[in-house]
């Protein structure tokens, strides 16, 4: 459950944290900043600062700094490295009609690291240091973000285990980090639909495990469904239930949602496997807001497929940080594949993610107050 944002900063010592700036001497060329932000992909190329605060048992949070990016030194007995005790976030900024930047529902991905932390017996950072090192960075950083329609400024806060200590136990000592990576499109193909398989090996995460927790074990474990899905030419995994075997759960990196023939959209429940999307949620309150029906209710992977079949089911959608809203067209299975309607973009999944986009790059009306600006 989440534990109300006062007794986070209680439990963590002090809720607001100076920040010491230290320029990097040697930033990277503008001329070749240039180039790097040409076509930057997705996670290969960086800016020239990242943030640092230290916590120590007994002490709180320290020494927050915004520096030159570099190597972090570590001692080889430094506990993440044994029992993987990290946690992660993704976020975006994104450079707006009217020059500002704008961050999409940061506070919301604050709220998960500090949930994420408590599952993982990590201290939670405190809200408004996770949302002063945005700033930090984005104001430090600024010329890495990129000015095209698909670019944004790729945020990752990540938090891990560095006391140095092999007892298995949460450890003292943690180091929180944020970098930054100016990004293009995270498929490759751009917005075109992607291939998904179905696993018919390997699930995510069991009924009381880590699965709604940003951490990077969850990631690690998918490595081996995510290389299976590859090699049947597909992008991205589909996890069923791990208890039943039978419900989709979510996909590697991304939550799934169904577009019915009467216009209504059904999304898996959360229920503890699933990471609670941001994207997710957002994506319901924006179809909601413009009168369609939503459901969170579980899909039945036979379903899928007999709705599929019969033209019941009209656009499936995969949606995340790094995804956006991206339409899924084909979907593999030990026993076949199947295809979404025609198996092109549907029309209402290009139109939540325009309405998405156009919020997120502050050209749309924010009745939710969901934009943070900075200016
Ligand atoms: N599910 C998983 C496993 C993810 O890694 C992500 C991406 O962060 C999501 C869902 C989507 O979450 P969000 O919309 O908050 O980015
Ligand atoms: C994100 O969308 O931010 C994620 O962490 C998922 C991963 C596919 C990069």
């Amino acid at each position: 459950m989440p534990v109300p944002f006062m007794e986070v900063s209680a439990m963590s010592g002090g809720d607001k944290l100076d920040f010491e700036i230290r320029p990097n001497p040697q930033p990277v060329a503008p001329a070749e900043r240039d180039a790097l932000m040409a076509n930057p992909g997705f996670g290969r190329v960086f800016t020239d600062h990242m943030v640092t605060v230290r916590y120590a048992e007994g002490k709180g949070w320290y020494d927050a700094r915004v520096e030159a990016r570099a190597p972090i030194p570590m001692d080889p007995a430094s506990a993440v490295l044994h029992y993987a005790q990290e946690i992660f976030e993704g976020l975006k900024a994104y450079h707006a009609a009217d020059g500002s930047v704008t961050m999409f529902r940061p506070d919301a991905n604050a709220a998960r690291f500090a949930d994420s932390a408590r599952r993982m017996a990590m201290p939670p950072l405190p809200q408004q240091v996770f949302l002063d090192s945005l700033r930090h960075l984005i104001e430090i950083d600024r010329a890495w973000l990129p000015t095209t329609e698909e670019g944004s400024l790729y945020l990752r806060p990540f938090m891990f285990a560095n006391e140095v200590f092999l007892g298995v136990r949460p450890s003292n000592e943690y180091l929180y980090v944020l970098i930054g990576s100016p990004v293009g499109s995270y498929f490759p193909r751009g917005v075109q639909p992607v291939n998904v398989w179905v696993s018919p090996t390997y699930t995510r995460a069991a009924p009381g495990g880590t699965g709604e927790a940003k951490c990077g074990g969850n990631y690690a474990a998918s490595l081996a469904a995510q290389a299976e899905a590859m090699e049947h030419g597909c992008e991205q995994v589909v996890f069923l239930d791990a208890v039943q075997r039978r419900y989709v759960d979510e996909l590697g990196g991304m939550n799934v949602f169904y577009v019915y023939d009467d216009g209504s959209l059904v999304t898996p429940p959360l229920g503890g496997t699933i990471l609670p999307g941001i994207t997710r949620e957002s994506v319901m309150t924006l179809a909601r807001q413009a009168g369609r029906t939503v459901v969170e209710r579980p899909v039945a992977f036979d379903e899928w497929q007999a709705d599929a079949a019969s033209g019941r089911l009209r656009e499936v959608f995969a949606c995340g940080t790094a995804a956006v809203i991206t339409p899924i067209g084909v979907v593999r299975h030990p026993d076949g594949e199947f295809r979404i309607a025609d198996g092109s973009p549907g029309e209402v999944t290009t139109g939540l993610r325009q309405s998405l986009v156009d919020l997120q790059r502050g050209r749309a009306e924010d009745v939710n107050d969901w934009i943070h600006h900075i200016r």
